[in-house]
């Protein structure tokens, strides 16, 4: 059976696979690795004009009417499915989630067959969340051209959309990337999170990236390089400007050499007393959803410095962006923008 490591090895020896079209223009996204710097630049401004207080009416447009967006989500989730149908609605889209335990994938119908078949019925996008390596990439290659296909999390590979929003919810706090310092914490090994902030503040310039993580939990060591390592929270989050941490996936474990719950938090819980380790200003993000009181204490994901609500809210927002953005790409290129 192929372990989580082969699949990865086998993913770094496939040819890069371009998520732009012929004119430069966003097709697909699946990953944000190599995605240019202009285009991160570009959807993040974009979100950001989507952004609006919570007591305030969401932002709506017309831009996606007459377009059908499909979600398919093989592994649970709560803000990105919501999130991207959120996002999609208030674009004018026709938003189809796929129940897939209700689907004749569970008769054996195959993935493709399954995409070929509801692309018959006239499909803009696919938002796809799979617990399996490739299986966007695989999707990518055989839709139609007019479809696009974004990953809405794939393994412990990428989470794209989830790395836009937390550059959007940084920057709209710290605008200067080139001069903070962001500590990601915890269970790295198994995160796409992890993968995608690593991408994202790659391309964006980030000033210092720190990983901080057990032994059991720390990624392969040429997995992502220039992020420097730490093996204590301490010595990790010292003088950070930024701290995001992470949901231990016990999902993706077959075994881990780590402490369990009140152990792991003695010695790896973001409690008040460690948080003022860092910067006095610092902020603090979860990409949720949070192990209370084993990864982060709830008086500090609840506190001052946490920002993770309003992560939840620029969800809404980067969708947005990103299914206007390679939409409407679609449709210029067919010249019915
Ligand atoms: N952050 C995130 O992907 O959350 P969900 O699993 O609830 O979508």
């Amino acid at each position: 059976m192929a372990t989580r490591q082969d699949s990865t090895e086998r993913l770094i020896n496939m040819p890069s696979f371009n998520q732009l079209d012929a004119h430069g223009r966003l097709r697909h996204l699946i990953s944000l690795e190599g995605l240019p710097a202009d285009t991160i630049h570009q959807l993040l401004d974009r979100a950001q004009t989507y952004v609006r207080r919570i007591d305030e009416r969401p932002a709506q447009s017309h831009a996606l009417t007459g377009c059908t967006v499909a979600n398919i989500f093989t592994e649970p989730s709560t803000r990105t499915r919501a999130s991207f149908e959120l996002a999609a609605r208030r674009l004018g889209a026709e938003v189809l989630n796929l129940e897939i335990q209700l689907s004749s994938r569970m008769k054996g119908e195959t993935i493709l067959d399954t995409i070929h078949t509801l692309q018959a019925m006239s499909m803009d996008a696919f938002v796809i969340r799979d617990a399996q390596p490739g299986v966007c990439r695989f999707v990518a290659e055989n839709v139609a051209p007019h479809v696009s296909v974004l990953s809405a999390g794939e393994a412990h590979l990428s989470h794209p959309t989830q790395g836009l929003l937390d550059a959007l919810t940084i920057i709209q706090h710290k605008p200067q990337l080139g001069d903070l310092t962001l500590a990601v914490v915890g269970d790295i090994r198994h995160s796409r999170v992890a993968r995608s902030a690593h991408h994202v503040f790659t391309a964006l310039g980030i000033g210092e990236l720190r990983i901080v993580a057990p032994d059991a939990l720390m990624p392969e060591s040429h997995e992502m390089p220039g992020a420097k390592r730490f093996d204590s929270i301490e010595n990790g989050i010292r003088d950070a400007d930024v701290i995001m941490m992470l949901r231990i996936q016990k999902e993706r474990m077959e075994q881990a050499d780590i402490p369990d719950g009140d152990q792991y938090f003695a010695q790896w819980g973001l409690t008040e007393q460690r948080l003022s380790l860092a910067q006095q200003d610092v902020i603090v993000l979860h990409p949720g959803p949070m192990n209370r009181e084993i990864e982060i204490a709830s008086s500090v994901a609840d506190g001052k410095h946490s920002v993770i609500r309003q992560q939840v809210t620029n969800g809404v927002a980067v969708r947005m962006a990103v299914l206007e953005s390679v939409i409407t790409t679609r449709q210029l290129a067919r010249g019915i923008a």
